[in-house]
């Protein structure tokens, strides 16, 4: 089947609601399409220069991934003495040393339907949603969540914690996108389809969700999430967490005798050769 038939496919399925289960050639189409994106044919959102975002949401892949929900059982996952249940479309990825993927044991899951490229490391305990992509070179570390459909790109170092959201509702919202070479600092939090640019670097405890303003103290400007366009994390931003006075609402005089303030990332630089000495790769890590 090519893609576009499993587009239309799932796309029919999908649209079948409920009576779709049973139906063993929505199961066919379901397996057709986790297999494509573990292989990395298939993603849930792909690089697009004409798009003013430069990514394409491909909102048939997220339907197909919901269809795996609504088809699958629960069923018990073979786990050595624990005990795990789950759907029975979305069991526990397995790698070979042939993957040339490093999945370091001790209480990490990918779940199937995530692609991870070669020389992707895994440290302990993480965790992988259905839909992921995730490219060649990355960090995962300790306590690092990758969300459904989200989108990593090369040599991206999720430190540890980190937590990149998940998309799978409402179907059409975009994921989250990490392009290549950026460092996203531990406890980080990138929510809601925010696109963090190539060579970026989120310092550790930096959170950005739809609704967070971005000051930009380098070029003096506010970047916000509009209508039609996510947060945007400009290429090589250096972000650190900060701080705003409360400047509006009934309250604010008070909130200003309160001494208030509220979190409000800031672009302090845009990377340079020291941002590139604290940000450097341990080669022998990988
Ligand atoms: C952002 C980071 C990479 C530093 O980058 P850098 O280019 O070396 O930044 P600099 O030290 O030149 O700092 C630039 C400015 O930002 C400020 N700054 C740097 N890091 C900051 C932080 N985490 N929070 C608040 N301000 C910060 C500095 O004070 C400096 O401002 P100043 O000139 O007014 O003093 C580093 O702070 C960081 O967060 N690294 C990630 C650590 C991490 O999570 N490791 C995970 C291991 S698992």
């Amino acid at each position: 089947m090519t893609l576009s038939q499993l587009q239309k496919t799932i796309e029919s399925h999908f649209a079948a609601g409920p009576s779709a289960i049973g139906d063993p050639s929505a199961m066919t189409a379901f397996f057709s399409l986790r297999a494509a994106l573990e292989s990395g044919e298939l993603r849930a959102a792909s690089p697009d220069p004409a798009s003013p975002s430069g990514w394409r949401v491909n909102a048939w892949v997220k339907q197909g991934i919901l269809l795996g929900f609504r088809l699958g059982v629960l069923e018990e996952l073979p786990s050595g003495g624990l005990s795990f249940v789950d759907k029975n479309t979305y069991p526990v990825r397995h790698f070979a040393a042939g993957d040339g993927v490093r999945l370091v044991p001790g209480g990490s899951s990918i779940r199937a339907g995530a692609y991870l490229a070669r020389g992707v490391v895994c440290m302990p305990p993480m965790y992988i949603n259905a839909g992921a992509w995730v490219d060649e070179g990355t960090m995962v570390d300790s306590h690092a969540l990758v969300g459904s459909c989200a989108q990593i790109g090369k040599r991206v170092h999720l430190s540890a914690a980190a937590q990149i959201g998940g998309v799978l509702e409402p179907v059409n919202a975009s994921p989250v996108v990490i392009e290549d070479d950026v460092l996203v600092g531990g406890n980080s939090g990138v929510y809601e389809g925010t696109i963090v640019r190539r060579g970026a670097v989120l310092a550790a405890g930096t959170i950005l969700t739809r609704g967070t303003p971005l000051f930009d103290l380098v070029n003096g400007q506010i970047l916000r999430a509009t209508a039609e366009l996510p947060l945007i994390i400009p290429e090589n931003a250096v972000v650190v967490p900060g701080s705003r006075a409360v400047a509006k609402g009934k309250g604010h005089e008070r909130a200003r005798d309160w001494s208030l303030s509220l979190y409000a990332p800031v672009i302090v630089k845009y990377r340079d050769d020291k941002t590139d000495l604290s940000t450097t790769l341990e080669d022998l890590l990988r």
